[in-house]
């Protein structure tokens, strides 16, 4: 029996312009206001985010950004900090998602320097993870799913790590329809839980690991049912209010 709330985040990614995301969000609220025994995030473009925290204020919905900088402020021409994700009302926001990684370069480095920023300004970080297809038919998925985290994460004072969420999303489940199974899914969920008891141990219990890649309402039960899965990043599935309203109804651990 977990003692984890169940997180299910909403990412979406580079889609949704304003009176989309208001129609979203009038369709989601009534949907997902019974859903007490899970934490909801969505992850909207910033675009979005002023006029999404005026709709769900109130609501058991948190907002959530997709990036940030990892500077306090200045001469950073198109980043945006912390501190405004927390002003236009973010509580989380997203780090390291592989589309970053791959299309912008970035490196476990900045992941690293965004996540401890993150903790300093109160933002609850979800910092991702996950291999190539390449990688995992090299049997080296979890090798370098370790490398990651530890790369991202070490350091961190454990009162503060307690407050990050890794996601696992291997690259080749992200968009394709093919989900890792729930026991591969898990496999590597554990073995990133292991790999922060090694650096910092109780607090790896009480971390929220949640699985990205193809999510949907007909697989979430299953992802849930393992010993280290908490919740799920969604795509796709998050962009229409009553499919990732179904997500989260049957998210429980
Ligand atoms: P999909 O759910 O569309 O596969 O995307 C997963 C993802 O990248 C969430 O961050």
């Amino acid at each position: 029996m977990k003692t984890r709330t169940p997180l299910i985040a909403g990412n979406w990614k580079m889609n949704k312009l304003m009176n989309e995301a208001l129609a979203f969000a009038r369709e989601f609220k009534p949907l997902a206001q019974e859903a007490v025994h899970v934490d909801i995030a969505v992850c909207a473009p910033f675009t979005c985010l002023a006029a999404l925290r005026d709709e769900f204020r109130g609501t058991n919905i948190r907002l959530g950004a997709q990036n940030m900088f990892y500077e306090r402020q200045g001469a950073f021409t198109g980043e945006i900090s912390p501190a405004m994700l927390l002003d236009v009302g973010c509580s989380w926001v997203i780090i390291g998602h592989s589309e970053r990684r791959e299309l912008l370069g970035e490196t476990d480095g900045d992941v690293a320097r965004k996540t401890r920023l993150a903790l300093e300004t109160g933002l609850l970080p979800i910092v991702c993870v996950g291999e190539t297809l390449a990688v995992r038919e090299a049997g080296r998925a979890a090798t370098h799913v370790r490398a990651q985290t530890e790369k991202g994460l070490a350091g961190l004072a454990p009162d503060d790590l307690r407050r990050v969420t890794v996601a696992y999303e291997p690259i080749w489940a992200i968009g394709t329809g093919r989900t890792a199974t729930a026991a591969d899914a898990q496999e590597i969920c554990a073995a990133i839980r292991a790999t922060i008891a090694g650096f910092a141990g109780p607090a790896a219990g009480d971390i929220r690991i949640l699985y990205g890649g193809s999510v949907k309402s007909g697989n979430i039960a299953e992802l849930l049912k393992t010993g280290d899965i908490d919740g799920a990043l969604v795509g796709g599935a998050s962009l229409g209010a009553a499919e990732f309203a179904e997500i989260v109804r049957l998210a429980r651990v």
